[in-house]
């Protein structure tokens, strides 16, 4: 099978790529990704040499460099995103630039391609927020409360790649996932900014009371999710996918993190709650578990020793990606 995979630069596509090569040996992958800051190429230095993988550099809102992309190509799997909610706060137009108008353009050259199956990375960000007393989860029968820039964003392609169903019978599927973690991912989200700067001695940022909760998914759960998905899934469905955390806040994350790399509570830092911060989020996976089968495997405490590992061994890797545009734009966010 021929995968047009866009976002293989970014953390979880990346994953993606090597989780993919390494069980389909056979398939070739298109890597389509405009190289923002962040795509990095580093993240697939392990497969750059397998005959199956290939790069294009461009851009999803480039209707002429996603056409030309798509010959031969049966299958797509779209991560490229613009995903970090703390950048949509300050740049709006952006998300929806790239997020709702990139994907219109994929889904059309998709149709015109006469793609087999089109496969949609989302979020549960898009159902909005839950509350500490509730427990309540996310499933697929959960209305849209989308409530930052970011989350919206996501909501809108959602609409459209559900509309190329039902309008063009276009073969779509979503997935719905919770909070990943696990290696190559940016430093900007919460689990990697904590551990590389625990390495450089620096401390943690926790925005406002630190009573916030995520449902944490480890990457290659994640990954086996989507191959199920593309192999066994039913074109128009959406599948919630989830972890195995149950309401661990950010307080409770940063306290484990500095267990485990033998630091202390001194190294966490109270700083300005991020605007509109949604309170809890909950995934209910019933439905890709009775119907696919799929389950994580990755208890929370394994896969965050994993990660701390990785991160202790690619110190070259991050400290790449922290010295260059991330300087300036840890600057504006935290002052400091
Ligand atoms: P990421 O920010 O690490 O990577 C995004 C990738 O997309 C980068 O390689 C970037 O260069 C590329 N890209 C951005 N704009 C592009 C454009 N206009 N054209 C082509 N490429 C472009 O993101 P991620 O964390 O790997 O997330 C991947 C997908 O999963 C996104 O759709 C995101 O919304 C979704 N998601 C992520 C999480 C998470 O915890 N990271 C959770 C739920 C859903
Ligand atoms: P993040 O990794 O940005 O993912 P998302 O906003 O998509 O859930 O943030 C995870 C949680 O951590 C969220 O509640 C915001 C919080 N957070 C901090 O407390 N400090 C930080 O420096 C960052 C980046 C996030």
């Amino acid at each position: 099978m021929k995968l047009l995979v866009t976002g293989g630069a970014g953390f979880i596509g990346a994953n993606f790529i090597h989780f993919w090569l390494r069980r389909n040996p056979n398939d070739a992958i298109v890597n389509f990704d405009a190289l923002t800051y962040a795509g990095n190429l580093e993240n697939l230095r392990d497969v750059e040499k397998h005959p199956g993988y290939s790069f294009v550099k461009g851009d999803i809102t480039d209707p002429i460099a996603v056409n030309s992309a798509m010959n031969g190509v049966e299958a797509i799997v779209h991560f490229a995103a613009e995903s970090h909610v703390d950048r949509s706060i300050d740049h709006p137009a952006t998300f929806v630039k790239t997020n709702v108008l990139g994907t219109q353009v994929l889904l059309d050259a998709a149709l015109k391609n006469g793609v087999k199956r089109f496969h949609h990375i989302s979020t549960d960000e898009v159902f909005g927020a839950l509350t500490l007393e509730d427990a309540t989860k996310f499933s697929e029968l959960t209305p849209y409360n989308p409530r930052s820039p970011y989350a919206a964003s996501k909501a809108g392609s959602d609409h459209l790649v559900r509309a190329y169903f039902h309008t063009y019978g276009l073969a779509t599927t979503i997935s719905n996932c919770s909070n990943n973690y696990g290696p190559y991912q940016h430093p900007e989200k919460l689990i990697p900014l904590a551990i590389t700067n625990l390495l450089e001695g620096k401390k943690v940022p926790i925005y406002g009371d630190g009573f916030y909760v995520r449902d944490w998914l480890y990457v290659e759960d994640h990954c086996r999710a989507i191959e199920l998905i593309l192999k066994h899934g039913v074109a128009g469905e959406t599948y919630c996918v989830g972890g195995m955390t149950e309401n661990i806040s950010n307080r409770q994350i940063i306290s484990k993190i500095l267990q485990l790399m033998d630091e202390n509570m001194s190294m966490i830092e109270e700083v300005s709650d991020r605007p509109g911060h949604d309170r809890r989020y909950a995934v209910d996976w019933t439905k890709i578990n009775t119907q696919l089968g799929w389950q994580p495997q990755h208890e929370f405490e394994t896969g965050l020793e994993e990660t701390i590992n990785w991160y202790m061994e690619h110190k070259d890797w991050w400290q790449h990606v922290k010295s260059g545009e991330y300087k300036e734009y840890y600057k504006k966010q935290y002052q400091s």
